[in-house]
């Protein structure tokens, strides 16, 4: 088969694009014949050696894919050849198969295709753990949401919508926060023209906001704790600025907030799959419901996936960029 490879640390123009053994099926997995692999901002971390969990080198890039099962090992119940899936790895998925533990594999909503599935699971997921596990949402509840034309905060702001959350989107660009009102955000503030913490300020009365969802870190943190109401809660996604913000225990102390981190990738394994499945299962019927509707920025041959990750990282798209066999 043939895959995306890294084999030196450094940015997207070192990748390659080769054939390689296609990986073993062992016992309990599931091969996946991918046809649409989503593009996130870590995988920019991990090719540059920069993730908090790197692969030895080489590997493949690449933490969730979508596709048709190709094989299952044997005693594989759950999952027969063609069915339509989707899934998260640690690594691995901008190649043209993979292999994951049959209890990982989650069922394609029906009407998503797969390119939109492709750039679910990371996306979709992160913004659920983040809402519904971590913060508790609460109808009625306004969300600040930074990055919110990105891949975690488009989907951010859906998520939030759909749990009764009142958004506010914070993104540079009318185009781009155009598509975060067309996903439920009822406020939108363009970080490249307009004063953020004053907007808030003004569309809240002055009291602030609830629950602020950050996958920008640095300046964002600063204004995300100025924008936070007594007894808000900060959810850390991440932090695409290259900046880790940081808090002091007196400040979180004097206004009465919470700083909550949320991980999505360590639910993956063990103890939480069941959790993680539920999750999905409440996804997916948001899905067919037509609560959600995930959206598919750009799609790029699998084989130019360099140009897929400079598409990222020049914040000209809202959402996610999805690689295609
Ligand atoms: N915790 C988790 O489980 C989890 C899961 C997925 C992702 N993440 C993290 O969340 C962050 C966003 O990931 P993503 O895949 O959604 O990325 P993305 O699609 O590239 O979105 C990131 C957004 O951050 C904003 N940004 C501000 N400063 C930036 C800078 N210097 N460089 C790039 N973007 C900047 C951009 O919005 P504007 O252009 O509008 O400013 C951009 O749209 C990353 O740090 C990623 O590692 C965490």
């Amino acid at each position: 088969m043939r895959a995306v490879q890294c084999t030196r640390w450094g940015g997207p123009e070192t990748l390659t694009f080769a054939e390689v053994p296609p990986a073993a099926l062992r016992p309990g997995e599931v091969r996946v014949a991918v046809a649409a692999a989503g593009v996130n901002f870590a995988d920019l971390l991990m090719i540059a050696g920069k993730y908090q969990e790197n692969p030895p080198l080489p590997f493949s890039p690449g933490f969730e894919i979508a596709g048709a099962v190709e094989e299952v090992a044997p005693g594989v119940t759950a999952w027969r050849r063609g069915d339509r899936v989707m899934g998260m790895l640690p690594f691995g998925g901008y190649a043209e198969q993979v292999v994951l533990p049959a209890e990982r594999v989650i069922a394609l909503p029906p009407s998503l295709d797969f390119a939109a599935a492709g750039g679910f699971p990371v996306a979709y997921g992160t913004a659920y753990g983040a809402f519904a596990w971590r913060a508790r949402l609460r109808p009625g509840e306004r969300v600040l949401v930074f990055g919110a034309a990105g891949g975690v905060g488009l989907a951010s702001v859906a998520v939030a919508r759909v749990l009764g959350g009142e958004v506010i989107a914070v993104a540079s660009g009318r185009e781009r926060l155009a598509v975060a009102e067309a996903h439920g955000a009822a406020h939108l503030i363009d970080s490249g023209s307009e004063d953020v913490a004053a907007r808030v300020r003004a569309l809240t009365g002055g009291r602030g906001v609830d629950v602020v969802l950050d996958p920008v870190g640095g300046p964002a943190f600063e204004t995300a704790l100025r924008c936070l109401a007594s007894e808000g809660r900060l959810v850390v996604i991440g932090f695409a600025s290259g900046q880790v913000g940081t808090l002091s225990a007196g400040v979180a102390l004097g206004k009465n907030i919470d700083l909550i981190g949320c991980y999505w990738g360590a639910y993956r394994d063990g103890a939480d799959a069941a959790r993680v499945r539920r999750a999905y299962a409440e996804l997916g019927r948001w899905v067919e419901a037509g609560k959600i509707a995930p959206h598919v920025a750009a799609r790029v041959p699998l084989a130019e996936a360099p140009r897929a990750l400079a598409l990222m990282s020049g914040r000209t798209l809202a959402g996610k960029i999805v690689l295609v066999g």
